[in-house]
């Protein structure tokens, strides 16, 4: 299904992802000449605007976000030649034969992005087929969240697989987008040496952290009817949890990789309703202070009581032969002491240290795949510090540091929307999140949601700029782990 297709069309083109990052994804697209040169990109939203508004309202988002050395006057002109609008209401029918009328001839094929609340997204896909555009080459995009839980999920990809096949459907997550998340593929696969030790002989245990220091940030609306387990834990958390814990696929492509992903989903330990408490960790934050400014607490921020969970770490389980045993700890927050996105896997122990008579200590081997802010990864190693060590061993924990930042300073680091809406419009599923990878991940958080309720859990407040609630520290050190955070 490689073939160029000629139309973009781009729904809920007024809200906020489309400004902050698929307007200024697409304009960098096209300033390297990657868009098909024909391409023409519709927006389409409720609010009544004419085409030059909707070129307005693109040029003023490319003012705010694009980075001041990429605002080339042509460039930016050029790309908005290629915009028009559609007002639309996706749920009155004709507003799609009207819009069938204007896009005129569609052979060519046509990339569909639906960038709106999961709610609207079966009208839509009603209306689409209605105006005959779901045949022939078109792909249809999907923003997460694909649903509410795993029954609406089920509906939205029934709706969807019933004008669509699998392989025309691209479901984004768009941490499959970050280089450095396509980078766990390069590590792992890529290299010789990791392979060996990646397993419940060589891994003590593996954890994820996505820490945000952002708040509501007025996405109210969405996120206290979402909470973190779903905003970040069904979708990005768990995609990255699979990325670690896979089989090595036999090729680089959509049905090898996303084969393997599945499998790691089918063998994920649902935690049964009485373990939640033990094995799960809400939160939400209080008033405190991050990044030395002073920050009101979720409460205040949402103006109204609520026991959404703007925190969440979980002890994860992979019942298969390689994990065996190993924990997987994953906590994601808002308000956090830091912006941090990593992976740090420990090693188990050496079996038996020459060291331990002569006072040397041994601390295990970390390796710390650091996804943002900085892109790095680390290997923390024992070495020998300098000196006679006439009263022991000095043993210290350095680290040996590759930084893809340095090593590849000068290469323009693309958003990770640049990438997949690049494969929408060419065609390449590889990093998009096929159906029965999605429901996975929403059967096992929904396991986790029964528990909280079954338990009567409510998140316990944290104040803004710590690292969560205390017990979330007691998750990890129960089992003798601590939380690698520096
Ligand atoms: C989104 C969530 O999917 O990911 C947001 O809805 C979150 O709540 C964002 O802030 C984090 O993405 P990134 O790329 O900034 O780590």
């Amino acid at each position: 299904t490689r073939q160029p297709l000629d139309k973009l069309l781009l729904f809920g083109a007024t809200g906020d992802l489309a400004q902050r990052m698929l307007l200024p994804s697409l304009y960098g697209l096209d300033e390297d000449g990657l868009l098909p040169a024909d391409m023409t990109i519709t927006g389409a939203a409720r609010s009544e605007m004419s085409d030059d508004a909707f070129r307005k309202f693109a040029k003023e988002a490319l003012d705010k976000f694009l980075p001041a050395d990429r605002k080339e006057k042509d460039k930016i002109a050029s790309f908005l030649k290629r915009l028009n609008y559609q007002t639309l209401d996706v749920t009155k029918m004709d507003h799609f034969t009207r819009i069938s009328d204007e896009l005129g001839d569609t052979s060519k094929g046509m990339a569909i992005f639906l960038s709106t609340a999961p709610s609207l997204f079966e009208p839509t896909i009603k209306g689409l087929d209605k105006a005959g555009f779901t045949h022939g080459n078109v792909r249809i995009g999907l923003e997460k969240p694909l649903g509410y839980d795993l029954a609406s999920s089920r509906e939205i990809n029934d709706a969807v697989a019933s004008v669509f096949p699998e392989d025309r459907i691209y479901r984004f997550d768009h941490y499959l987008g970050k280089e450095t998340v396509q980078n766990i593929l390069a590590l792992r696969f890529g290299n010789s040496f990791f392979e060996p030790v990646w397993n419940a002989q060589g891994i003590d245990n593996v954890q994820i952290t996505i820490a945000e220091t952002v708040g509501l940030e007025e996405r109210a609306g969405y996120y206290d009817g979402a909470g973190a387990l779903r905003d970040m834990v069904t979708n990005h958390m768990l995609q990255l949890l699979a990325l670690i814990a896979m089989e090595p696929p036999a090729r680089y492509d959509k049905d090898a990789i996303r084969d393997e992903k599945a499998k790691v989903f089918r063998c994920l330990r649902q935690i049964a309703p009485e373990d939640v408490p033990h094995n799960t960790v809400t939160g939400q934050y209080g008033p405190g202070a991050v990044d030395g400014q002073i920050v009101k607490g979720y409460l205040d921020e949402l103006g109204k009581p609520s026991v959404t969970e703007t925190f969440v770490a979980i002890k994860a389980n992979i019942d298969n032969w390689r994990w065996q045993g190993v924990p997987f700890y994953l906590r994601t927050g808002k308000r956090m002491a830091v912006r941090r996105s990593e992976i740090a896997i420990q090693f188990k122990p050496v079996p038996h240290s020459m060291f331990a008579g002569r006072g040397g200590l041994l601390q295990p081997n970390v390796l710390t795949i650091r996804l943002q802010p900085e892109e790095y990864i680390q290997m923390l190693i024992m070495a020998k510090e300098p000196g006679l060590d006439r009263d022991g061993v000095h043993l210290r924990e350095v680290p040996l540091n590759l930084s893809l930042d340095a090593e590849f300073a000068g290469t323009r680091r693309r958003i990770a929307y640049e990438r997949l809406l690049l494969d929408l419009i060419e065609g390449d599923q590889t990093l998009f999140v096929r159906r029965d990878e999605v429901e996975a991940q929403w059967a096992w958080t929904d396991a986790i949601r029964a528990g909280w309720a079954a338990n009567d859990m409510k998140p316990k407040s944290y104040a803004s700029g710590s690292w969560g609630p205390s017990t979330s520290i007691a998750l990890t050190e129960r089992d003798g782990v601590t939380w690698q955070d520096d």
